[in-house]
């Protein structure tokens, strides 16, 4: 991804489509929420929160602690702040949260749902986190992992034209950069975090449903991800050829009134020393 993409033109889409994008990472947030919900916290920080879903559902499990959602896309945050008029405990700022502080706030949970693969240097950014963190603060957050176990973007991304595709490498800002267990286990080694453990956790992502779950799931993947990113690029003749072999494919795909597609993830945890 380029730097500054979610300022942009990628946050501006995902704030108008959060209601699909939480549909969609609804068992990635139930999975995050179970491991959330057993540990002590008050002072929470949700690194990347974009439309607030987690931090408005840690809220609701914890509604005495103080919860900062940072972000980067005003769009996002625009979206957040408006669900969370009744969240008197919660707050969303913008800023880059490698560089984020809050006077005095030390948190003693850190928590992302998938926003934290896109810092431009990662170790970087941990180990500031990692400076402004409580003793002992736990850390709990997702990522994706290899591309080629999450065909809801190899498989998608093979019904493009070839030189379209642009296989993602480790570390480089972008949805699959952090897919690579012992580069992610050194880095934040570096950063300063210990016990880091990272488990792999699979779940559907419900990509299209109701009546017309594949119309449904067509219109998602034309609005973000990498279909919608390479569609944009396409002529109309090629690209009019690529919508069709995706609605083929999201069409395979369906079961009744979904389309569901797989998506692997690391669920990675991790605590400051004491
Ligand atoms: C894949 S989205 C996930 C959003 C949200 N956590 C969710 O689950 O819906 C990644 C988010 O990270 C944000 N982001 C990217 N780089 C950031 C940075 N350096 N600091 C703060 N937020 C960042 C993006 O704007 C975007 O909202």
């Amino acid at each position: 991804m380029q730097v500054g993409e979610w300022e942009g033109r990628v946050g501006r889409k995902w704030a108008a489509e959060w209601r699909r994008t939480d549909r969609s990472f609804g068992g990635l947030t139930d999975e995050l929420l179970a491991r959330i919900r057993v540990l002590p916290f008050s002072k929470v920080l949700d690194v990347g929160c974009g439309a607030g879903e987690l931090s408005l559902a840690v809220s609701r499990i914890n509604s005495a602690s103080e919860i900062i959602g940072v972000d980067i896309s005003e769009d996002l945050l625009d979206a957040a702040r408006s669900r969370a008029e009744s969240h008197t405990n919660v707050v969303f700022e913008s800023s880059n949260a490698a560089q984020w502080s809050h006077g005095a706030f030390a948190p003693d949970l850190i928590m992302s749902r998938h926003g934290v693969m896109f810092f431009e240097d990662p170790t970087a950014a941990f180990h500031h986190l990692a400076g402004l963190a409580a003793p002992n603060c736990r850390m709990v957050f997702s990522c994706f992992r290899d591309v080629a176990q999450n065909p809801w973007a190899s498989e998608i991304s093979d019904l493009l034209p070839a030189e379209l595709s642009d296989p993602p490498q480790s570390m480089v800002p972008g949805p699959f950069a952090f897919a690579d267990k012992d580069a992610v286990l050194d880095m934040l080694a570096q950063a300063g975090w210990q016990n880091a453990v990272m488990e792999p956790f699979d779940f559907a992502y419900i990509a299209g449903a109701g009546n017309d779950p594949v119309a449904d799931a067509l219109s998602y993947f034309l609005a973000i991800g990498p279909a919608s990113r390479g569609a944009a690029l396409l002529g109309p003749e090629q690209r009019a050829q690529f919508v069709g072999r995706l609605e083929d494919y999201l069409s395979k795909n369906r079961d009744g009134n979904l389309v569901a597609l797989r998506a692997a993830t690391w669920i990675v945890t991790a605590n400051t020393p004491d």
